[in-house]
């Protein structure tokens, strides 16, 4: 049952404070008891498991409001997100028993929360992290889920997009965003016109960011021509859960896809598929172990610390070829010659924007009692290092040649 209340508005100042507070009051009306923090999220929002008396453990994600961070991760988009849910499992019937439920919203006036049924998991890159091959179990399940999601979901909808979807949705967010980086990272890094990574000369990304949204040249030939249902919006590998090996290897289920992104209208696939591509290179392994970053005389270096785990750099160049052996993506790009340079172009601006998301919470998370904790300007500063690099190089490929190859860009993994 789906039951939503209002409650009095809090006038504390401090957030963490508020979060406390507003944590326990939710857990408290609940009639539950907190048993762990969930902390393999990205974001500024807090999800806590509790217990409750009869029935089994739900989870409370609550995001109480900061002002100044970024869009995506604002109040407005957490409240989207509810609807979206609420959407998706309303339109897409057959996808009811592998996406998110939800069971409760709670509102005040500088915060939100729903909750849902803890679901016990591990996400769907976890074995790929232990070594395991991808061939293994890995491109098994994912088959499964991106049939399913572009099937029943993406596939349910679709409308002529129109033009300069890529500037729109890419150049601005990242034009928007960049204030943030001005005020955290290393001017030389945000203000020079060029900045060399791992050797390779490249534009600031800024200029191309205005780029690409003053010249519609050049990404006439790569938008999408039609827009889909609003499945996701945000499918990093951290929001497929699989909760049922067995089940899921049979493609019956097995799996859950929680966390979209809040968007409401029709959407483009590619830029969701690119979250994918983007978990396996640099977000995930970055977030995890850190990045190792050095300026030299020669420039800058940038590596995943300790080096990314093997089998992720095999799924993340396995990607396309298993995306393309699915009938319902072959329907679903027909038509749509610029498909793969668009999802390798938003995957530069993914590097770019998340950047930008490292730094939106930081006032937030800086009291936090966690000395293990990697710092929220390196992470930022290791994400934006390869955006600078993958950027450039999607932007040179598709001036020289019009279009962008795999091949090119992800060579640049090393
Ligand atoms: N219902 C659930 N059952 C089990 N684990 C969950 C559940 N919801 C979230 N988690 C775990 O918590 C992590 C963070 O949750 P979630 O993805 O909703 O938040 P986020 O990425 O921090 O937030 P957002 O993208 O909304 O800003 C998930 O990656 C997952 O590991
Ligand atoms: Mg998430």
């Amino acid at each position: 049952m789906n039951t939503r209340q209002t409650v009095a508005p809090l006038d504390a100042t401090d957030i963490e404070d508020v979060e406390a507070r507003v944590l326990a009051d939710l857990v408290d009306r609940m009639g539950a008891v907190a048993s762990e923090e969930l902390t393999e999220g990205g974001s500024p929002a807090r999800l806590v498991r509790v217990s409750l008396p009869d029935g089994p453990d739900q989870v409370v994600k609550l995001l109480v409001d900061l002002p100044g961070a970024v869009d995506g991760h604002d109040l407005e988009s957490f409240r989207v997100k509810i609807r979206q849910i609420e959407k998706v499992r309303r339109d897409a019937p057959e996808l009811r028993d592998v996406y998110t439920e939800l069971s409760s919203e709670f509102y005040g006036d500088e915060w939100a929360a729903y909750t849902m049924p803890f679901y016990p998991n591990r996400d769907i890159a976890e074995p790929l992290r232990r070594g395991e091959a991808p061939g293994e179990r890995y491109e098994t399940e994912l088959k499964a889920i991106l049939s399913d999601l572009i099937g029943h979901g993406y596939l349910r909808e679709r409308t002529p997009a129109d033009r300069g979807q890529i500037a729109d949705i890419h150049g601005d967010r990242l034009s928007r965003r960049f204030w943030l980086l001005r005020q955290y990272l290393p001017a030389e890094l945000t203000e020079a016109d060029r900045i060399t990574v791992n050797g390779v000369s490249c534009r600031n990304p800024l200029e191309l960011a205005m780029r690409v949204i003053e010249d519609p040249a050049l990404t006439a030939g790569i938008d999408p021509p039609h827009l889909f249902h609003p499945v996701h919006g945000d499918l990093n590998t951290r929001n497929i859960l699989v909760t049922d090996g067995d089940r899921l290897a049979a493609g019956g289920g097995g799996y859950r896809i929680i966390d979209p992104r809040g968007t409401l209208d029709p959407w483009d696939p590619a830029y969701d598929l690119a979250k994918i591509l983007f978990s396996f290179t640099v977000w995930d392994p970055g977030l995890r172990k850190g990045f190792d970053m050095a300026s030299t005389a020669d420039g800058w270096t940038v590596a995943i610390r300790g080096g990314n785990y093997p089998s992720y750099l095999e799924a993340a160049h396995g990607l396309l070829p298993l995306m393309r052996s699915l009938e319902p993506f072959r329907e679903m790009t027909a038509g749509d010659p610029g498909w793969e340079s668009r999802y390798l172009l938003g995957h530069a601006f993914h590097l770019l924007g998340e950047a930008a998301c490292r730094l939106s919470d930081i006032k937030k998370r800086t009291n936090e009692d966690d000395d293990a904790a990697l710092s929220p300007i390196d992470l930022a500063q290791g994400h934006y290092l390869y955006g600078v690099l993958f950027l450039e190089n999607a932007v040179r490929q598709l001036e020289t040649g019009g279009a962008v190859s795999q091949h090119e860009a992800l060579r640049l993994l090393g």
